[in-house]
């Protein structure tokens, strides 16, 4: 498959809330993170200035942040509006009407987005330029790592060896105790990784340890399913609020 481009992938701006549920955290979960928290690819989210209310560090990382920042709005207006579209013509991939009205979710992002300009401008140090498969950060740098919409949601950017690399390195900056949390597990059409089992078998091999950790999605409460990394024999340090096995 051809690979797009960067500027064809959608830059998004999720709330801090949406994140939540992409990802098993509770707001009192996020507070009580011990260590700073990385969002790779943090996007046009809300998560870091939302976050920061909270007293939890959040550093976000994407490449798109090379860009000036009127540049990176009106991308991730421009995503607002695909994602509109999308929603219109495949409904069954996104949240149910019933529990959140499209109008309603668009507007949570529109909100994200301009508190991520705020933020941005306020706090430039925390939006840093850069692109998986490798980080601008020390090893295990982060109590907590956050990456969703990228290494299984675009497989034409991110063969099977660029997502280990990519893996590998969110978890290279993960410290010990701490967890890289990734979702989707599927791609942009909904198709489930399909060497998910390989990807888990090789990252095994470079000493992660891998989970696939399942739990209620917020609103329709079906099952969401993340990956989880952490370094294999690691002391266990659970970020609280953490949903059981
Ligand atoms: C769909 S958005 C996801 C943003 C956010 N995590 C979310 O869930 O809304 C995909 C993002 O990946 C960024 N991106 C593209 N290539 C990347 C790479 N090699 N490493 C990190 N981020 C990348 C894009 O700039 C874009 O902001």
């Amino acid at each position: 498959m051809a690979r797009p481009a960067d500027h064809e992938i959608l830059l998004t701006s999720r709330p801090l809330d949406e994140y939540c549920g992409l990802f098993g955290l509770t707001r009192a979960a996020l507070a009580a993170v011990d260590g700073p928290v990385l969002d790779c690819p943090g996007g046009a989210a809300g998560l870091t200035a939302e976050a920061r209310a909270l007293g939890c560090h959040v550093i976000a990382a994407d490449p798109a942040y090379a860009a000036p920042l009127p540049a990176v709005t009106a991308r991730a207006l421009a995503g607002r509006d695909a994602m509109a579209g999308a929603m219109l013509a495949a409904p069954q991939l996104y949240p149910d009407p019933r529990h959140l009205r499209p109008e309603r979710y668009l507007r949570s992002w529109d909100r994200a987005r301009r508190l991520f300009a705020a933020d941005t401008a306020a706090h430039p140090e925390d939006y840093v330029a850069a692109a998986l498969p490798r980080l601008p950060f020390a090893d295990r740098t982060f109590a907590l790592t956050l990456s969703s919409y990228l290494l299984l949601a675009y497989p034409g950017l991110f063969g099977p060896r660029r997502q280990l690399a990519g893996l590998l390195e969110l978890v290279r900056v993960t410290a010990d105790g701490g967890e890289a949390r990734i979702y989707p597990l599927h791609d942009g059409a909904g198709r489930r990784c399909p060497h998910l089992d390989e990807l888990r078998r090789a990252l095994g091999r470079h000493r992660v340890a891998s989970e696939i950790r399942a739990f209620p999605r917020p609103g329709d409460g079906r099952t969401r399913r993340i990956l989880v990394l952490t370094h294999a024999g690691a002391g266990n340090r659970r970020p609280p609020g953490s949903p059981s096995r």
